[in-house]
């Protein structure tokens, strides 16, 4: 018989909960909050106060999608960390007295490994195409930049990482910068899909190893846009095509230099991505093609589990249930993780 999991996810500003039955997804349902909108960013109290409104119908809604009563589950999965305190705090509490409630085992997920065992998620009537261990995972969001070698779905070892800004915020600031929108990831992709992406060239980090940085790049961008601003007030207006397929440009090739110094130093050539960034359409062509010529096996999740979702709590939640792994009821929700 399958294992029947409820997946919770409430890290930032999506309520999200889903089902597996074993690796199968049966519901993935999503409530995103537009109240962030006006504020140019996710205003951590608001998040938590939408996540409380959001949590019941978003779980009863998945639940009845999957065709699931309470009583069918094996185990109650939550993302305890890391993302907003107050956002954790609710989907944490939420778990825990559910469980409780139904007398059913807890299990917590690290979100960061939830983005990685995304590429493990099976769906009805698609064949699987799970990566081989050991494999090289780009996990690329809002808060982190690293790779992961990946051992096994419980083995994560950090090879490389940023030392100062995560890539989804260096998308982030720079559209806020040019008073673009927020979040600036899917903008500046839009945009950059009509821009050139050789009409201006930004510093990029000379970093030793396998490690990040973007902090530079955001400055170069934001010295670059200044001094030309002052020539013209609306080279922005006039250039922002351009500005953004130059600007995704530099973060592309800074990712991939390491991902292809990574997969030469390993040995590895079983290649993944996820995070929210992994929804980039320049990046995901971009390692295609990297792929194709290196002979690497490329995995790229579907767009819907690149960013924040229930499913890949739940498939998280299923390996660790699996290694029966269960999580006591005095469990505190963390904001940040140093390790896995
Ligand atoms: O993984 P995620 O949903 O949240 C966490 O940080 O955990 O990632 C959010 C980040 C944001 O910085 C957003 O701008 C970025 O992912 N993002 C993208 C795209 N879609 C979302 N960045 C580049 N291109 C996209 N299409």
């Amino acid at each position: 018989m399958a294992y029947i999991i409820l997946g919770i996810e409430s890290s930032c500003d999506d309520t999200s909960a889903a089902v597996v039955a074993d690796r199968v997804l049966l519901s993935n349902v999503i409530a995103s909050q537009q109240v962030h909108r006006d504020f140019g960013g996710v205003v951590p109290e608001l998040a938590s106060r939408a996540h409380e409104k959001n949590i019941v119908p978003v779980v009863s809604e998945a639940l009845r999608r999957a065709g699931v009563k309470g009583e069918d589950l094996s185990a109650v999965a939550f993302t305890r960390g890391p993302g907003l305190l107050g956002s954790l705090l609710v989907g944490t509490s939420f778990a825990k007295a559910f469980a409780l409630s139904l007398d059913k085992p807890l299990v917590m997920v690290n979100h960061l490994q939830g983005h990685i065992l995304a590429n493990f998620i099976q769906q009805e009537g698609k064949a699987p195409d799970d990566p081989y261990f050991p494999f090289l995972c780009l996990l690329v969001s809002g808060g982190n930049s690293q790779i992961v070698k990946v051992n096994s779905p419980l083995d994560f070892e950090i090879i490389g990482q940023t030392i100062d800004d995560a890539v989804g915020e260096a998308f982030d600031k720079c559209s806020k910068m040019m008073g673009l929108g927020y979040p600036g990831g899917p903008i500046i992709d839009r945009l950059a899909r009509e821009g050139n992406p050789e009409a201006f060239s930004f510093a990029k980090p000379h970093i030793p190893g396998l490690d990040y940085s973007f902090s530079g790049v955001k400055t170069s961008l934001l010295y670059f846009v200044r001094d030309e601003m002052k020539k013209d007030p609306l080279f922005i207006e006039k250039n922002k095509e351009d500005i953004c397929a130059s600007f995704q440009k530099t973060l592309i090739d800074i990712l991939m230099d390491k991902l292809i110094k990574a997969s030469r130093q390993t040995g590895i050539r079983e290649i993944a991505i996820g995070g929210g960034v992994s929804a980039n359409s320049g990046l995901r062509e971009r390692i295609l093609r990297e792929g194709e010529r290196r002979h690497w096996k490329t995995h790229l999740p579907e767009f819907k589990f690149t960013t924040d979702n229930a499913a890949m709590i739940a498939i998280a939640g299923y390996y660790h249930f699996l290694a029966g792994e269960r999580t006591p009821l005095t469990v505190a929700p963390v904001s940040r993780m140093a390790d896995f």
